[in-house]
């Protein structure tokens, strides 16, 4: 499987059966792997348990479950099916559709939403990316066996008042992503992914059977699934739609890039499906693991982004062999996040190629380390920067440091933006059947997604927008 071959560059206009000159996924499962590869990340283990905290638990969580079934699914079809049918990257495929079909060239802002989010998102993500490296060595020494919550919380309000450890780990994790996007094989790490995965789904069935044993086990499934809607806000809203594209790499292209790659004979529903279902399970794992730490040990639940780095390490300073499954969950962690970055650096990398003819090397050298410099401020948003809120003279956006702004901006905007307009573009103005010839679906059941991508998705995205800004 040839995924980052860049047949793209080799785009000559020539339009039809474009598939057949690039290397094609393997096979179904090919895909699901590299696509549950970018999915399956810090989204959905340090992410979701630490928004569902802060927006309340169940009704939160009950809505971004709604999001993932009526928004998520159906955009993920829809951006395999614009990548499958353009055969191209992003851009590339969309300027194909566009030809074909006779619409607007200017729909190729979705490739450019996309960039752009890529290209923000992996600034702090390599920052968190950095906690998951610099935790391996904290599990591994054995200074959790045995620590109170105090204490481990004193280990990461240490990490993070540490602004020379976090470049430094930063700095490492962005290398790790550029070695594997500049050398253009990803096959060998996605072919890890089919161990690595399930080897962190085993881990983290550990730690939520450990988490039974806490006496708190109901406490946290009630948090999470009993819907107390006094506690949901129009924002928490908002987070929940944001994180829906986030935790699914919507929004982006990505999706688009990889269905490039897809053999024409496959499912494009079913294999999104399985992607969604996947990706929400490790999620709602995560969830069962951590909540019940949080309970047992009087923790709060909104405490913010250092949610499942003051739980877990506590975790495994308690359970048996705590140490060696520390050790492994959090190098799995940096697995998973590792195949979530280059899929968030990658289509910047393969835009300065197409459209600067620079050559992926320097590319991926010159994007990469701006994108490196700009998780300087993320990192100083942490401790020398705490206070310093940019935008804090607009309501909505007080108090959010340089690390949240960016956070918000991507997770929250840009990325439903990206996905609205992939909305709009399949509902609105691609040939339907065109469509239906690639979704090959029942009537019925095409019908059903042809609604949802053509008035529910654009519905729901704008009214969540308008009802936030006002
Ligand atoms: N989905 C990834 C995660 O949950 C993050 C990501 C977002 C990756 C957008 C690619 C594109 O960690």
């Amino acid at each position: 499987m040839s995924v980052s071959s860049s047949g793209s560059a080799a785009y000559s206009g020539s339009l039809e059966d474009s598939n057949a000159q690039r290397g094609l996924w393997s096979s179904r499962l090919a895909f699901i792997l590299a696509a549950t590869g970018s999915a399956v990340g810090l989204g959905n283990i340090w992410k979701f348990p630490y928004v569902t905290g802060e927006n309340g638990g169940g009704a939160f969580v009950l809505v971004y479950l709604l999001c993932i079934a009526i928004i998520g699914i159906p955009i993920m079809m829809a951006e395999v099916m614009i990548g499958r049918r353009g055969g191209h990257s992003p851009v590339n495929s969309i300027k194909a559709i566009a030809q074909r079909d006779g619409l607007n060239p200017a729909w190729k802002l979705v490739g450019a939403v996309g960039i752009l989010a890529g290209f923000l998102i992996l600034s702090f993500y390599s920052v968190i990316g950095g906690w998951a490296i610099s935790y391996v060595g904290t599990t591994a020494s054995g200074q959790l066996s045995g620590q109170t919550a105090d204490a481990v919380g004193a280990i990461f309000s240490g990490l993070l008042s540490n602004p020379g450890t976090l470049l430094l780990w930063h700095t490492v994790f962005m290398a790790l992503v550029m070695l594997v996007v500049a050398k253009g094989v990803r096959s060998g790490l996605e072919r890890a992914v089919s161990i690595l995965m399930p080897a962190l789904f085993v881990l983290l069935l550990i730690v939520v059977g450990y988490a039974m044993t806490t006496g708190h086990f109901g406490q946290a499934a009630a948090f999470l699934f009993q819907p107390d809607f006094s506690k949901l806000t129009t924002s928490g809203v908002l987070v929940a739609l944001g994180h829906a594209f986030f935790t699914l790499s919507l929004g982006m292209a990505v999706m688009m890039a990889y269905g490039s790659y897809l053999p024409k004979k496959i499912s494009i529903a079913k294999t999104s499906i399985t992607v969604s279902v996947i990706d929400t399970g490790v999620a709602l794992l995560a969830g069962l693991a951590i909540f019940p730490i949080v309970f047992a040990n009087g923790l709060e639940p909104g405490a913010g982004p250092g949610l499942i780095f003051q739980t877990l390490p506590l975790a495994f300073g308690q359970m048996p062999m705590g140490s060696l499954f520390g050790t492994l969950f959090f190098v799995l962690l940096i697995f998973a996040a590792w195949t979530s970055g280059i899929s968030l650096l990658e289509p910047i990398v393969e835009w300065l190629e197409e459209q600067k003819g620079m050559n992926r090397t320097v590319s991926t050298l010159g994007a990469g380390v701006v994108c490196w410099a700009l998780g300087i401020a993320s990192i100083l948003s942490l401790n020398l920067w705490a206070d310093f809120a940019p935008l804090g003279f607009i309501p909505m956006l007080e108090g959010k440091t340089i690390f949240d702004l960016l956070d918000f901006f991507t997770a929250n905007i840009l990325l439903p933006l990206g996905g609205l307009l992939v909305a709009l573009m399949a509902g609105w103005v691609m040939s339907k059947p065109a469509m239906e010839k690639e979704l090959a679906l029942s009537p019925g059941t095409f019908n059903l997604w042809f609604v949802t991508v053509r008035f529910i998705t654009p519905i729901a995205v704008g009214v969540v927008f308008i009802y936030n800004l006002m």
